[in-house]
């Protein structure tokens, strides 16, 4: 049970040398007015002693996975008390075990436990750091809603000066007080999102879509649910698991997607139409599989899909109702502003997230992402970042306008 009052650091330290630098992080915390718990790997305690963080910390270090007779099973409790995990530093190998859902020992076994939001502080080997798989392991886990801190660059146990070094203390506590801050500030909010691709079938084995991967609605709905909403997901076809602790409503074409979202829109306090709907659909589906036949060309006629976004909107504004905010997406080639000013009137929108997905860097099924917000008092562009870092500045400018 989480205790009422001061909020809980559930710090994992592990077999890095810049162990000793989880010293001064645990009174950075406590300086901050929070709780420490520390929990040790076996390489951890080779290079600081246990002791040495229940003096500091008042508490008792859980070091191994059956270590406390009363309590069978720790990882859970210790799970269930904190309010946040940090691991720093944490190294190669725990970041690739976690990131696998590998649990063999306490702290490991607490991280997959966990519920709540984590932030990793990376230090390693250059060369460890730079392995493709590594690299794949900090992808993963930042789509899962870890806040990764650093690593830098500068002087390594190793000799070398490079990449791996463990951001500093102030840097990883700061990265902790801000998903404090974060992770209770959506609570009582109900957030709908419409993510993926739509499709929509000519026959039982043909059909038309998009490429859109779903990777910025589910970083969008992981970030809402960290941040306590109640969430609703309702995604197109997609490769991506649903994110935990949200209802995930999957749907194949536009108007299922359409009849979905108005069943949640009205009690939402925010929705956003993340989705990259398909504009048309064939006026008739064949009920059996298209033959090739002698004809060489094949026609089909198409009718226009619902506008899911402006539908809605459109509900909302009849209504008069304030809620929900409405956040639409615009997908642009050319004239980025004018374009999503002019989507955002034409839909009803009180916030248009606009893309240029002529640029390469970005675009559909890409991680990275460089958005231009679009509203009343009117534009910003951001940085090229990750989706998951885009989807929590996303939520920071919708929350200053709730
Ligand atoms: N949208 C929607 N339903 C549709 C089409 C689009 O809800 N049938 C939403 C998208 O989820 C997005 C916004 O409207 O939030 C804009 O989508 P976009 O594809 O950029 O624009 P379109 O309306 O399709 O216009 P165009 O293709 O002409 O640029």
């Amino acid at each position: 049970m989480k205790s009422a009052g001061k909020q809980t650091v559930l710090l994992g330290i592990t077999g890095s040398i810049a162990a000793y630098k989880a010293c001064e992080l645990v009174r950075l915390y406590q300086n901050a007015g929070l709780n420490v718990k520390v929990i040790m790997t076996k390489h951890a305690q080779r290079l600081v002693g246990a002791a040495t963080f229940r003096a500091l910390t008042g508490n008792a270090v859980a070091t191994r996975l059956f270590d406390d007779p009363g309590n069978p099973i720790n990882h859970i409790s210790l799970a269930q008390e904190a309010d946040v995990l940090v691991i720093a530093p944490c190294t190669a190998n725990v970041l690739n075990k976690i990131a696998h859902g590998v649990a063999d020992d306490l702290l490991s076994t607490t991280a997959l436990a966990t519920t709540v939001p984590s932030v990793l502080a990376p230090a390693m080997n250059a060369a460890m750091l730079k392995n493709p798989v590594t690299q794949e392991s900090l992808r993963v886990l930042e789509v899962a809603g870890a806040t990764i801190v650093g690593p830098g660059k500068g002087y390594l146990a190793c000799g070398t000066e490079d990449s791996g070094r463990m951001s500093s203390p102030e840097e990883i506590c700061a990265a902790t007080l801000r998903v404090l801050a974060q992770s209770k500030s959506l609570a009582g909010k109900r957030v709908l999102i419409t993510a993926g691709p739509t499709r929509e079938y000519l026959d039982p084995v043909r059909y038309i879509s998009s490429p859109s991967s779903g990777k910025t609605g589910f970083a969008l709905a992981h970030e809402a649910a960290q941040r306590g909403a109640a969430v609703v997901l309702i995604s197109g076809p997609t490769k991506l698991l649903s994110p935990l602790g949200i209802e995930y409503v999957p749907v194949t074409t536009a108007e299922q997607m359409l009849e979905k979202a108005s069943e949640h829109f009205d009690g939402a306090d925010i929705a956003i139409f993340s989705a990259a709907v398909g504009d048309f659909r064939p006026v008739r589906r064949a009920e059996q599989k298209l033959k090739k036949g002698e004809d060489s060309s094949f026609t089909f006629d198409f009718s226009a899909n619902p506008d899911i976004l402006a539908t809605l909107a459109a509900r909302r504004n009849a209504a008069r109702a304030n809620r929900p905010y409405i956040v639409g997406f615009a997908a642009e080639t050319e004239h980025l502003l004018q374009n999503a000013e002019a989507k955002r009137r034409a839909k009803g929108a009180d916030l248009i997230i606009a893309n240029d997905v002529s640029d390469p860097r970005v675009g559909f099924a890409s991680d990275n992402n460089r958005i231009l917000f679009v509203d009343d008092a009117g534009s910003e562009q951001t940085e090229l970042m990750s989706k998951q870092q885009l989807a929590a500045i996303i939520f920071d400018h919708i929350q200053q306008k709730l």
